[in-house]
């Protein structure tokens, strides 16, 4: 009958619903675990839908009650005689699977299940949230959660507030996604203290079903989300993750705090969530490649939010402070300055023009201090002026309000002169709280308000990122020549042989079929070949002992550099025989005798194996002070031509690479073509876990540019 025309399609009557609709725009909602007393989770909820006028029907169910909150309760989600589109869960874990089969039976589609006791909980929990993994597959139902805390959508026409928060949140642009429910209910309670509002919220628990990344995409089509929030504990699908946001954060700021930045939170987040967390260092590198803005804590992502949600997007980093306060505009300039952005140079008649409506003591450079008496029209026209001033790009406006004035007025007076213009204005304010409660009473709409200097300037910096990020050209993935079955072939014989360390060797074969360069070099078994082939390269020659299981070859004298002749070259032969004889290296394959490399600096590139985001790229300063050093920089793979050049940029040791007191600047765009060859290497090989090229010598001739050490260890 598939050719048949339904006579709802007849009717042009389709329901086009999404189907996280049937979650967030819900028609009707079954409460499962609606409770008689007050106080319980599946009271609250109920309440709330109810107290935040949800704009549909809702139907509590529990067998034991006629009633729950004066409404009439059904034994069984079966019993509604309604259509439902959403049935919230909250009876006890063992009870979950017999209120979804009948939710099924119902032909409900969206489902919210508060109930914990699944993968949080250990093993035992985990086998059971596989099982609803599977259930919910098998009836092709969406459901958010569990061990959740509920979901909000504060649009008129749905008004649904299906959480147990004890606040009610404030309406507005704000879609924010939180991996955890109470941290949910604090930012809930706290934004309406600084007038931060939210189109939808989601606490997304386990994410059994619904991922962040579902979210993500649903957001990115509601017109009333105009940036997002996320705190995060972990990346379900890191890969789909980056392809999302990468897409998203072009149209929408994403702006995310990822707990677990130290190895004790990434622990703690593991135990809390059941997830997996990774290297911080990983989430960093991701969050930059997609253009999402990290916040470090809770209170910056607020800062950030409020900035992005209220205010133009900056077009530049030149930015003027306004103030009748010396002190705290010397903080705000400290700040400003040491986040990287300029203060900007006000243009000569902005200048003459201040100097004619302020008062003799006032200070027109930038930041321009009016002086402690400013009244409410001098804050106009000055920031009327500063706003016209081309040179400007954004402003802070900062009043620390002597006895005889009031901030509420002031506060009042910038956001009216601030929104004729189409660059950002941020104010900084004694006593915040107060101001916005005054102006909320009056339903007047500010602009945002902070108590501390630094804090409009962080949110400046990271709306100057933003613009950046979403400007700038984010590059293309290059595809190089190389010479993939050499590799192919190496690797067949390492897995025949289950060799997991390649020999230096066979690392330097496969990296060159990539069309990395290494220096001239052989593998030699006796003292005679290798006085020959030395001859051949040509002195000033290195010796190295090749083995599979010894790293580190220079702690225990298994490298000796600078050989200038056949003389040096027999002595250090002998003595590394010596060594190795003393030391019963295992798997020892010979000695290699390399062209010795002088001039340029020693870049380290690596990748290593991450278990939550897949192949972590990396450069820094490299040779033997690697690790001491740590000036490195991460991506994850793939990288871009444009990631590859941000790697070398982002390094304490750029300028050095670009040369200083007259040495020649290293070939740099070589390099970011090696790390574009690296990572085609480990896009093509999924096997190799691990490799280290250290060093890589670069100097400013790229035919001069080689590699001299490399090692690879491969998975399973
Ligand atoms: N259908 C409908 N209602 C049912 C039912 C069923 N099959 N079986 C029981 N109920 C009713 C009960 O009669 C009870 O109503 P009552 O209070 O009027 O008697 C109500 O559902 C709740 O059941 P109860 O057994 O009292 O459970 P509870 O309220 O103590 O706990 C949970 C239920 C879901 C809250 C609890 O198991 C839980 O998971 N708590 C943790 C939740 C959480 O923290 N989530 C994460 C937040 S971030």
């Amino acid at each position: 009958m598939s050719n048949t025309v339904s006579k709802k399609d007849n009717k042009n009557n389709i329901d086009k619903r999404n189907e996280l609709d049937y979650i967030f725009r819900p028609h009707s909602i079954a409460v499962i675990g609606a409770s008689r007393q007050r106080g319980k989770i599946g009271r609250e909820i109920i309440h709330n839908i109810i107290q935040y006028g949800f704009n549909g029907k809702i139907f509590p169910v529990n067998p034991s009650a006629e009633e729950v909150n004066s409404i009439k309760c059904y034994p069984s989600v079966l019993d509604i005689p309604d259509p439902i589109d959403l049935a919230i869960i909250i009876v006890p874990r063992e009870k979950v699977f017999n209120v979804i089969d009948e939710c099924h039976k119902k032909g409900i589609k969206g489902l919210l299940i508060i109930t914990a006791g699944f993968k949080e909980i250990g093993e035992k929990g985990a086998v059971y949230e596989k099982q609803l993994k599977e259930k919910l597959e098998e009836y092709k139902m969406r459901m958010i959660g569990p061990n959740c805390m509920g979901i909000i959508n504060t649009e008129e026409t749905v008004r649904l507030n299906a959480t147990f928060a004890g606040e009610t949140p404030l309406a507005g642009n704000i879609g924010f996604i939180s991996q955890s429910g109470a941290l949910g209910v604090a930012i809930l309670s706290l934004s309406r203290a600084i007038n931060l509002g939210f189109s939808m919220f989601a606490s997304i628990g386990n994410k059994t079903n619904i991922s962040s990344n579902d979210l993500l995409e649903y957001l990115e089509n509601d017109d009333r989300t105009k940036a997002i929030l996320l705190y995060l504990e972990d990346f379900g699908n890191p890969v789909k993750f980056t392809q999302i946001a990468r897409r998203l954060s072009k149209k929408k700021p994403i702006l995310a705090v990822k707990a677990g930045r130290t190895l004790a939170g990434a622990r703690a987040a593991s135990s809390h969530t059941g997830s997996m967390t990774s290297l911080d260092i990983a989430a960093d590198a991701l969050f930059d490649q997609c253009g999402v803005l990290r916040a470090s804590s809770i209170d910056e992502l607020f800062d950030f939010a409020l900035a992005f949600t209220s205010q133009p997007m900056i077009k530049g980093d030149r930015i003027c402070i306004l103030t009748n306060a010396g002190g705290p505009a010397i903080m705000a300039t400290d700040a400003l300055v040491s986040l990287g952005l300029k203060m900007a140079t006000l243009s000569p008649h902005v200048v003459e023009y201040l100097r004619s409506i302020l008062p003799d003591e006032a200070s027109l450079r930038n930041p321009v201090d009016m002086i402690a008496g400013a009244t409410e029209n001098e804050f106009s026209l000055a920031l009327k002026a500063i706003l016209e001033d081309p040179n400007v790009d954004g402003v802070i406006v900062m009043d620390v309000p002597p006895i005889m004035q009031n901030p509420v007025a002031i506060a009042n007076a910038i956001a009216e002169v601030a929104k004729n213009y189409d660059k950002p204005v941020l104010g900084c304010f004694m006593g915040v709280e107060h101001i916005i409660k005054e102006l909320q009473k009056k339903q007047i709409t500010s602009i945002p308000l902070y108590s501390f200097p630094e804090s409009p300037a962080k949110a400046l910096a990271a709306m100057v990122k933003y613009h950046k990020l979403i400007t700038k050209d984010r590059g293309e993935i290059k595809t190089f020549d190389v010479k993939k079955d050499n590799v192919q072939k190496i690797l067949d014989d390492a897995f025949k042989a289950k060799i997991k360390i390649l020999a230096q060797n066979k690392a330097e074969e496969i990296l060159k079929s990539y069309g990395v360069p290494f220096a001239p070099s052989y593998l030699v078994k006796s003292l005679e070949d290798c006085i020959f082939k030395a001859r051949e390269i040509g002195y000033p020659v290195v010796i190295k002992a090749i083995s599979s299981t010894q790293t580190h070859k220079s702690d225990w004298g298994g490298v000796i550099v600078d050989i200038r002749n056949d003389g040096e070259l027999i002595d250090a032969y002998q003595n590394m025989y010596k060594k190795i004889n003393e030391i019963n290296i295992k798997d020892f394959d010979g000695i290699l005798v390399q062209k010795m490399l002088k001039g340029g600096k020693e870049i380290v590139i690596g990748m290593s194996y991450d278990r939550t985001f897949g192949p972590l790229l990396m450069v820094g300063l490299g040779g033997i002070y690697v690790e001491t050093i740590k000036d490195v920089s991460f991506r994850i793979h793939p990288i871009t031509n444009v990631d590859a050049m941000e790697m070398i940029q982002s390094l304490k040791a750029y300028p050095i690479l670009l040369g200083v007191r007259g040495e020649p600047p290293v070939d740099i765009d070589y390099l970011a073509e090696i790390l574009q060859r690296f990572s085609q290497l480990i896009g093509d090989f999924c096997c190799i876990k691990e490799i280290d090229i250290n060093p890589f010598i670069l100097t400013s001739d790229r035919k001069n540019s080689m590699a001299i050490d490399a090692r690879i260890v491969l998975g399973d």
